[in-house]
């Protein structure tokens, strides 16, 4: 255990009494050790705090934070926007002009990983220009062996290198990066715990991100997150419920809770018999006017749940329900543990429970070894759910994961006309979805401007629909009534409804 490991170790406030070894922690990641989930308990440390000596490291200089990939790295980068800014930092124009360049990665895909290796490549030359600048990669890809191997031999220009489990070590890696002048690479392989005041800068005053529970135990066998993101811990309900209250209270009128699982809130408690469906009904009480979340797991979602969701007031008709094949065989392959019969069951209960409701979806085509069997049973799956839509892969292999072992046998042009005929009938549900609302009176909650016309503003609904109509700036922020005349595929037109009139 070094100094500052120690340090912290002694500021911790145990959830179940439990002391940790930070003296197991590696330095480099290993994917074997990512793999053994230990029995040891989380902890909440509630005492982040950024020492004089650092305080001031940034005055004068400007970050850029580069993100990849899903929610949870975006909130990812909020956290370390929040953390360069008590730093001194202030934020860069763009990313040429920055001192300090954060990639905050995504590991999910080959591409997405592709996409970094080609950043990295281009930030080369800006770093021969400007050689006191800080370049660092965090996030997902920083968590993967062969990733931080490669970056120690082939981008040496690469200052900083840590994970997903410690970014509350970012004033230390900074300060060793900017006074050592050396490399600081430290990546921990094993989860982390929870630290719960880290300061943070959020991108929008509207809507906001709310982790409830980090990292996966579902294993699905395509998978690297439960490597990437290690063991699944939840949050205190007080600590979420708080952090609602207070965006609620600043103006926020919407939080997406935050998860891999969603559904599997809770179950790592010890101390109370306390699951998402109660989370969810304790949060239906309070006044923050809309509450969605993503991702949920078919074989976690639960009666419970699927009670609260029923009770609507501020939970959105809205639920994204990744199933990812229509077929026994190759949900079997992934581990998904349910059924495609289970999963329609549950979609028929939740949609008995919250009539009108939204599904979208994600789904791979070309796990090894699928047959265009299998794959037409994906196919009738999407057709017979009538998701409003959808978020279709190729599979891409990774490293480490189950599946990169499977015997392959689908051609990649097979692959590519599977997503293509998969994405013709995704395209018709976004449509329909879109349809059903053609005359109806929805509530959108407006977040200002559309992108290409400044007097039409732009908003969601209830259930996750875009919609554009004209309207002034003052609305923005509000939940306005706006009546659809017009459905287009992928968003919907439409004319305020003057409540007096
Ligand atoms: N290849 C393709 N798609 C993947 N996903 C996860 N891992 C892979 C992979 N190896 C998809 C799943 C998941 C979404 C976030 O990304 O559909 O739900
Ligand atoms: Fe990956 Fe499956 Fe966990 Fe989702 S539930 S993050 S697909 S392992």
């Amino acid at each position: 255990m070094n100094e500052q490991q120690r340090e912290l170790s002694k500021q911790t406030v145990p959830r179940t009494g439990v002391k940790k070894d930070f003296s197991r922690y590696f330095q480099r990641p290993s994917i074997n050790d990512a793999r053994k989930r230990g029995r040891e308990d989380v902890q909440v440390h509630r005492d982040f705090a950024i020492g004089s000596s650092m305080k001031n490291i940034g005055r004068g200089k400007t970050y850029w934070i580069q993100t990849y990939g899903c929610q949870m790295n975006e909130h990812d980068s909020e956290a370390m926007q929040g953390i360069a800014e008590e730093l001194g930092y202030a934020k860069a124009g763009s990313m040429q002009k920055a001192d300090l360049i954060l990639l905050n990665t995504c590991a999910i895909r080959e591409n997405a990983e592709n996409k970094v290796f080609g950043e990295l490549g281009r930030l080369r030359k800006l770093k021969l220009n400007n050689p006191d600048m800080l370049i660092g990669v965090c996030g997902c890809m920083s968590q993967e062996e062969k990733v931080v191997n490669r970056l120690m031999e082939r981008f040496q220009y690469v200052d900083l290198i840590f994970g997903t489990h410690n970014i509350h070590r970012l004033p230390e890696y900074l300060f060793n990066a900017l006074m050592g002048k050396e490399r600081v690479v430290e990546v921990w392989s094993a989860e982390g715990d929870i630290i719960e005041n880290m300061p943070r800068r959020r991108e929008g005053s509207i809507k906001g991100w709310v982790n409830i529970m980090y990292g996966c135990d579902e294993f699905c066998t395509f998978c690297i997150v439960p490597y990437t993101r290690g063991k699944e811990r939840s949050r205190m309900p007080e600590d979420i419920i708080a952090e609602i209250r207070h965006l609620q209270e600043i103006g926020y009128q919407e939080v997406t809770l935050l998860g891999q699982n969603v559904n599997a809130y809770g179950k790592d408690f010890k101390d109370r018999d306390y699951t998402f469906g109660d989370l969810l009904s304790d949060l239906n009480k309070e006044d923050i006017p809309r509450i969605r979340f993503t991702t949920s797991h078919p074989r976690d979602f639960d009666d419970k749940t699927i009670a609260a969701l029923s009770k609507r007031g501020n939970l959105m008709e809205y639920i994204h329900l990744p199933v990812q094949s229509g077929n026994d065989e190759v949900l079997k392959q992934m581990n998904r543990k349910y059924t495609r019969q289970s999963y329609l069951q549950l979609v028929k209960d939740i949609k008995a429970a919250i009539p009108g409701v939204s599904l979208t979806t994600d789904i791979i085509v070309g796990f090894p070894g699928e047959t265009e069997e299998q794959f037409q049973d994906t196919l009738s799956l999407v057709e017979e759910v009538g998701y409003e839509g959808a978020f279709t892969f190729i599979y891409s292999p990774r490293e480490g994961t189950p599946a990169a072992k499977m015997k392959d046998d689908v051609t990649e042009a097979e692959k590519k006309d599977r997503l293509q005929r998969l994405n013709a009938v995704v395209n018709k549900g976004y449509k329909r979805g879109s349809e059903r609302f053609l005359g109806e009176v929805v509530e959108v909650l407006v977040e200002g401007p559309s992108k290409n016309n400044d007097q039409v503003l732009a908003g969601y609904t209830r259930h996750q629909k875009l919609v554009n109509f004209p309207g002034d700036s003052s609305y923005a922020g509000k939940i306005a009534k706006v009546r659809i005349t017009e459905a287009k595929t992928w968003h919907l037109l439409g004319e305020l409804v003057d409540e007096h009139a």
